[in-house]
């Protein structure tokens, strides 16, 4: 497989560019401006969802030009599959005290909207000052709970993406742009 290519095969299915690495690097930097400047004069934790989100996290938090502090949770993914489960547990809770303080959840993917509608429902049991959510990519069309999401990097269409944290099968997260499926979801 070329790395560097715009189209990759993976076992007979293929995947084009969707988003390329200066459209991504771009979009972060800004979303890093927007966050510094609401949360100027506070001390947000920004809380990174495990695997997927560590790229844009990553280079998310490195925009962040205010005092911060960071933490993960980690929930069970999709597996192998391509499709929810529609479950989902938690596999690594938060190491930090959030009562009292304003957070904001780093996700790669706000697909269905489950995972995220979960993570502020256990967020908000601990009694923090306020919960945030701020998303690289939202599928929009296939978000079946009602979640509020306050930062949305890209609106993309229903289909099945890799690269730049996100994974088939645990792999590809490497990939420095984003790909969409083009033969189904
Ligand atoms: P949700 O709970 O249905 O919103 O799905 C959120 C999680 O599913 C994300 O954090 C990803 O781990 C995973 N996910 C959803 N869509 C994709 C995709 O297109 N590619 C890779 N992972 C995905």
């Amino acid at each position: 497989m070329n790395y560097n290519s715009d189209t990759i095969k993976i076992d007979g299915d293929v995947f084009e560019i969707l988003l390329d690495e200066e459209t991504i690097d771009k979009r972060v930097n800004e979303l890093g401006e927007q966050l510094s400047s609401d949360y100027n004069g506070r001390l947000p934790i920004f809380i990174g969802v495990l695997n997927g989100s560590v790229i844009f996290f990553a280079d998310l938090i490195r925009n962040i030009s205010i005092d911060c502090e960071v933490d993960f949770l980690k929930l069970s993914s999709y597996g192998d599959a391509k499709i929810s489960s529609g479950k989902v547990t938690l596999l690594k809770d938060l190491n930090c005290q959030i009562e009292s303080r304003d957070i904001v959840i780093v996700e790669d993917i706000v697909d269905t909207g489950l995972s995220i509608d979960y993570m502020k429902k256990l967020i908000g049991q601990h009694n923090p000052q306020s919960v945030k959510v701020v998303t690289l990519l939202h599928k929009a069309e296939a978000t079946k709970y009602d979640v509020q999401l306050d930062y949305v990097g890209f609106k993309i269409p229903n289909k099945f993406v890799i690269g730049y944290g996100l994974d088939r099968s645990q792999k590809y997260r490497n990939l420095k742009s984003i790909y969409a499926l083009t033969n189904g979801k």
